[in-house]
């Protein structure tokens, strides 16, 4: 998808959204009648002779807008239109148009001999006095990290092994001279001590990964950890998944995909805020050097932990991961992990929404703030001091699974919150993406398959910083 910015229609199809008011005046209502528009419902009309595409549109506002150009975009991709123009009533607008039509354009064609053709290419943006055209390209910086994002999580298991993701990180890394990336393999992780996150990954002949990418920039103003988990496949390990939970189980590395994506954003924009980025890749399979139900594993941090169900693996990981990124990464002024960790974060918010969890309320708003400006959804769950016990173990310092079946999204953030220190408690924030990470029916912006869900919003938050 083009976006590009125009000085008048030129005659092509024009997106209007039209509010109650405009209706009435439209000298071609009863045409948008007949064609099936209606002011009260999320419908719209195409006036083919007439070049217009028309959506009703209640009051103006960013989120609005982006409803109704997802709905102008799915309805003009099969067409074989090859343009459409929009006219935005200002440098918001003209943002959300633009980062919108990247993302509905989207679709994933590597696996597919013979990808559909799509005729539909350009949003072509009225611009105005001020220049649309730093937000234009912003808006496109920001999608094709979204996309890049959706791209690595679509790709197979077979295609994205642990190694294969620190090559995409250090290819990354190629993009500019402010990034730079550090690769641990198996061995580093025995002599970083990290035997959580070694565990995991053990079982497989695709042998586990530590990623280390950063973004310096000349004068950084702020410095921000992101942690992500990378399972690159899930298939549960010993406490092997059902079959049917298992097809999906290549989303398991979208945390470590969308620090990617941020990353990437990053460097393009230019952000003076340096980024460390440290991603746990591994792979969770059942074999003869598997860990077990059973194990007791001695992390990074020197805290022992029981294993109870071998599904319970990404907590694992990012309990080595974040201890790491904390020695490694010091005087960080916030910490983040991005994790596809419980199906309980799903039960609780639904699949359209991420959950959020932390000690600080005050971040806890300003992701929520950021997620509003941009159209992503947040929710938060709060911590207790009940569900923290659940975590207890007889033979260890603390256990992979909570010991009552609800609550998991929790007490999965409970778990992590062991590894982080009493310094930066108030500065983490973790982001359970598990039921938003990935779709089997599309939705707003979403394609069906990888959304790159929690980008859009980390980059809005580092905007705001
Ligand atoms: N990767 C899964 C979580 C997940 C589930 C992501 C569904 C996306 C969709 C995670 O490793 C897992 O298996 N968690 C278990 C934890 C349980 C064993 C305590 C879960 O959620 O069932
Ligand atoms: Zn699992
Ligand atoms: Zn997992």
């Amino acid at each position: 998808m083009i976006t590009t910015l125009v000085d008048n229609n030129s005659g092509i199809m024009s997106i209007e959204l039209i509010n109650e008011e405009n209706f009435e005046n439209d000298s071609d209502k009863a045409l948008l009648e007949i064609a099936g528009f209606s002011i009260k419902e999320e419908s719209f009309a195409l006036l083919h002779e007439k070049k217009r595409l028309c959506i009703p549109i209640k009051e103006r506002n960013s989120e609005t807008v982006r409803v109704a150009i997802t709905t102008a975009i799915k309805t003009l991709l099969p067409t074989k239109y090859e343009a459409a123009f929009f006219a935005p009533e200002n440098a918001d607008e003209a943002y959300t148009a633009a980062i919108t039509a990247h993302l509905v354009a989207y679709s994933f064609t590597r696996y597919k001999s013979e990808p559909k053709s799509v005729t539909f290419n350009t949003l072509s943006i009225l611009n105005s006095d001020e220049s649309f055209e730093h937000v234009i390209n912003e808006a496109f910086i920001v999608a094709q990290s979204v996309n890049y994002t959706r791209d690595l999580v679509n790709t197979t298991p077979y295609d994205i092994t642990p190694d294969a993701l620190a090559m995409v990180a250090q290819e990354l890394a190629k993009q500019s001279t402010l990034l730079s990336c550090n690769i641990y393999n198996e061995e580093a992780l025995v002599h970083e001590k990290m035997m959580s996150m070694h565990a995991v990954g053990r079982g497989s002949i695709n042998k586990p990964r530590l990623i280390h990418m950063s973004y310096i920039p000349k004068n950084p103003r702020k410095k921000v950890t992101l942690v992500g988990k990378g399972l690159t496949y899930d298939s549960g390990g010993l406490s092997l998944k059902p079959s049917t939970s298992m097809v999906t189980m290549k989303m398991d590395k979208a945390g470590a995909c969308s620090v990617l994506g941020v990353v990437k954003a990053a460097a393009a924009m230019q952000l003076d805020i340096e980024i460390n980025a440290f991603i746990g890749a591994a792979e969770n399979m059942p074999s003869a050097n598997a860990y077990k139900p059973d194990d007791v594993l001695t992390s990074r941090s020197g805290k022992t932990i029981e294993v109870r169900n071998t599904d319970a693996e990404g907590r694992l990981v990012l309990a080595d991961v974040l201890t790491f990124a904390q020695d490694t990464a010091k005087e960080a002024d916030y910490i983040f992990d991005y994790a596809t960790l419980t199906g309980a974060c799903m039960v609780a918010l639904g699949q359209y929404t991420i959950g959020v969890m932390g000690h600080s309320d005050a971040l806890k708003q300003e992701i929520a703030t950021a997620a509003t400006d941009c159209g992503e959804l947040v929710g938060t769950l709060p911590f207790n001091k009940h569900l923290k016990k659940l975590l207890k173990s007889d033979i260890a310092d603390i256990s992979n699974i909570g010991s009552k079946p609800y609550g998991g999204a929790i007490t999965a953030a409970l778990f992590l919150d062991h590894f982080i220190t009493d310094e930066m408690k108030e500065k983490w924030l973790h982001f359970d993406i598990a039921g938003v990470a990935y779709n089997e029916s599309s939705w707003d912006v979403n394609p069906v398959g990888a959304t790159g869900a929690s980008v859009r919003t980390t980059l809005q938050w580092l905007k705001n910083l």
